[in-house]
């Protein structure tokens, strides 16, 4: 899809996030979208990222991923956010980001772009809907428009039927391939909204 400048921000602890971030990018390119993918930057202590093995691995392998900006979601026209669920809100690194993007809201240079959310949470019940929200709630406040995947396709049912956004349940396994069909045809419908409404 021409004119479509999609800016793909997740943040990850262990990995999944990251892989559904690269997941997501791989099927927006394949639909004709121009790209950015970019971590939020760590704010958790050095020394507690160290102090777990599987925390510290991930930094390391996403060493080279650029950290999310403010130019970055100036240049896009439209926005996929993915973050794991923490207490049944997106994690506080992700907010931190937004927390930064104030001036740009301020001159109204977040409004009028597509926007839809993913997350991964350890239980099917443990605050993947809430998750969801937290991050919309936001994108209402930038005066986005939110494109949710609702139930028109197959492969939401197939990975869990939700409709609000694709979720995983990551009890340590990598992504089935239910939900990387999910992520790839939320990926796809956010490109076709967001060429709908782009004017340039
Ligand atoms: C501080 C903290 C809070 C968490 N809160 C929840 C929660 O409320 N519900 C839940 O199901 N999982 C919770 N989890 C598990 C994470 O959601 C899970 O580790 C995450 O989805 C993995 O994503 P990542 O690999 O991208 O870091 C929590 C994990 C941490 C470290």
């Amino acid at each position: 899809m021409a004119n479509v400048r999609l800016l793909i921000v997740y943040y990850s602890t262990y990995g999944t996030n990251h892989a559904m971030a690269e997941t997501a990018a791989e099927a927006a390119r394949a639909a004709g979208a121009e790209v950015r993918v970019v971590k939020c930057r760590e704010t958790a202590p050095e020394g507690v990222v160290n102090g777990q093995d599987a925390w510290r691995a991930q930094a390391e392998r996403t060493a080279s991923v650029p950290e999310a900006t403010p130019e970055d979601m100036e240049w896009a026209n439209a926005y996929l956010f993915s973050a794991p669920t923490r207490y049944g809100v997106m994690a506080s690194q992700m907010r931190a980001f937004i927390d930064q993007l104030g001036p740009l809201w301020a001159q109204g240079k977040l409004a009028n772009k597509a926007a839809s959310a993913m997350t991964s949470a350890q239980n099917a019940h443990g605050g993947q809907e809430t998750t969801l929200w937290s991050m919309y709630v936001t994108f209402m406040h930038f005066g986005c428009i939110l494109v949710p995947p609702g139930y028109t396709d197959p492969v939401i049912y197939a990975s869990g039927g939700n409709p609000y956004g694709t979720t995983f349940s990551a009890a340590g396994a990598g992504l089935d391939d239910a939900t990387k069909a999910s992520i790839a045809f939320q990926a796809r419908r956010l490109v076709e909204f967001a060429g709908k409404i782009a004017t340039a």
